[in-house]
């Protein structure tokens, strides 16, 4: 159960992990998750030890509620918390998702800067801290663990700010929320703005103070250090900075800045550290938006030394030149590449290693398929073992659920200065249907008419990318494919790999044609 902590400066804190991976995270364009993904995510937080999971915003929609209600009933061990609108439908819907929950937590929130007092909302400040204490109080008639966000917070004025956060807490919040809304404030504006409140709110011992920082300006990590270092208890982010238009803090960095530095910031929180690695790949392959290689760590780079002075160092004394170990963020340590004369016990131990449980069954077929992928190519390195288990561990996230398009077959015919032809035979429920797209703007453009005859949809391309999953021209092709539905009025993505590029697209399409179609029937 996660544990309410208070604001008391000890010798080490520990400071309250706020997980909003699938809420505020999966606000990023493109970033949409079904419903078996979330659930799959939110098992990776518990085990990361995340102390709260912002599940999702029930009211916004029906599959939003499903999934936050889902959530909750399996999730135990952290918090399970749902957003609402300080309005009363909207909290009762989310409490309706949540009471199945070990450790339910409602968080309501009003905006109350002035521009979002004026513009927004129309309202003043006298409506605005009435709204937001019988918000407070309605969520609190449903459960104890009551969170108030004050949206825009850092751009509110202080005395105004003071005066919503002391009634929230009177109402019963009791973890009061501070957000960056828009990315705006700076690490100094930051700590002074948390000083005050702890200086001037008369009751503000009641609750915990929450900081929730966007990373507009690329300062949500810095601004919530800062609000760390001056007082507050609770941290908000999100598994590789995913968010609102440039993301929220970036949780696998703040949570090493303070592992790291709890010298200088005496304080610390339960993330299982070497869980850190595998759930941001996890998170990336279930969104499809990648980590870049230079993030702060979990990138590829690092961990990775390029320059001979620094390789020479690292040899001779690792903390020469890296400040965390790989493995203490969850990077197998041992880099030797397996190919095909390693066997299964080999493949078994680095699949480990690589942080991920498979049952019997799913470690024979990844190792049917490892053999297959060593037949293609000489070494298998650890990124090529990474995407065999994902397909294992989610073949609906890729492709292939029963009742889908499946691809059988196809060929492709082209030539500089000519027209290309792309065949391709999908089959539905064991039906098979046969097409031909021909295009002058290349054999992919022929590959989206042919499927586009077979299965009846408009494919609207709104972003393709290709990616080597490894070094070396032998390399698996990584693809994600994101289109525009137009029905959804949402971005919906597929993706696929194999050493064929061409056979890795077909595969992203067909998994995100059979994503439009699920959304239509509301199955996904
Ligand atoms: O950015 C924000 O202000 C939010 C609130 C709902 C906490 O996401
Ligand atoms: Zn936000």
């Amino acid at each position: 159960m996660a544990s309410i902590i208070t604001n008391a400066s000890d010798s080490c804190r520990n400071i309250v992990i706020f997980d909003t991976t699938l809420r505020d995270g999966e606000q990023s364009p493109g970033a949409s998750m079904n419903l078996q993904e979330k659930l799959e995510v939110a098992k990776a937080l518990v085990e990361l030890g995340v102390d709260v999971i912002e599940a999702g915003f029930p009211i916004a929609s029906p599959g939003d509620f499903e999934a936050v209600r889902e959530i909750a009933k399996i999730v135990k061990g952290s918090s399970v918390c749902g957003l609402a609108r300080c309005v009363p439908a909207d909290i009762d819907r989310a409490w309706e998702a949540l009471r199945e929950a070990e450790d339910p937590r409602i968080h309501v929130f009003l905006a109350t800067s002035a521009i979002h007092r004026e513009f927004k909302l129309r309202m003043t400040e006298d409506e605005i801290v009435a709204r937001a204490v019988e918000g407070v109080k309605r969520a609190k008639g449903y459960c104890s663990n009551v969170e108030f966000s004050p949206e825009d917070a850092c751009r509110t004025e202080i005395d105004f700010l003071c005066r919503v956060v002391e009634a929230t807490i009177a109402a019963g919040a009791t973890t009061v929320n501070i957000p960056d809304t828009v990315g705006y404030t700076t690490p100094p504006e930051m700590t002074e703005r948390i000083k005050t409140l702890l200086n001037r709110v008369p009751n503000i011992d009641k609750a915990v103070i929450s900081v929730h920082c966007h990373n507009d300006l690329g300062m949500a990590v810095a601004n919530s250090l800062s609000a760390v270092a001056a007082g507050a208890g609770q941290i908000e982010c999100a598994i590789n900075g995913l968010g609102e238009r440039a993301g929220n803090c970036a949780l696998e960095e703040v949570v090493m800045a303070l592992r790291t530095r709890r010298d200088v910031f005496k304080a610390d929180t339960r993330v299982v550290s070497q869980r850190l690695a595998p759930t941001s790949r996890l998170v990336s392959k279930v969104t499809g938006l990648k980590v870049p290689r230079n993030k702060a760590i979990v990138g590829q780079n690092a961990f990775a030394h390029e320059s001979g002075v620094h390789q020479d160092g690292v040899l001779k004394e690792r903390t020469t030149y890296e400040i965390m170990s790989a493995e203490s963020v969850g990077f197998a340590k041992n880099d030797l590449v397996l190919g095909k004369h390693s066997g299964r016990a080999a493949l078994a131990a680095r699949i480990k290693s690589l942080g991920y449980e498979l049952e019997r069954e799913q470690l024979d077929a990844a190792f049917e398929a490892f053999k297959r992928l060593a037949d293609l190519k000489k070494d298998v390195f650890d990124a090529d073992i990474i995407a065999i288990v994902d397909r294992q561990l989610s073949p609906n996230a890729s492709s292939d659920a029963a009742g889908d398009w499946e691809v059988v077959s196809y060929s492709l015919g082209c030539a500089s200065g000519s027209e290309s032809t792309f065949e391709v035979v999908l089959s539905q429920g064991g039906v098979e249907k046969k097409a031909t797209g021909t295009q002058e703007n290349g054999p992919v453009a022929a590959m989206f008419a042919a499927v586009q005859q077979i299965v009846g949809l408009p494919l609207a391309l709104s972003d393709f990318k290709i990616e080597a999953v490894s070094g070396g021209s032998d390399a698996q092709g990584e693809v994600v494919v994101f289109l525009n539905d137009d029905a959804s009025k949402s971005t919906v993505r597929g993706q696929a790999t194999s050493t064929d590029v061409f056979e890795a697209t077909l595969r992203a399409l067909v998994s995100a044609v059979n994503r439009v179609q699920a959304s239509r029937v509301g199955e996904k």
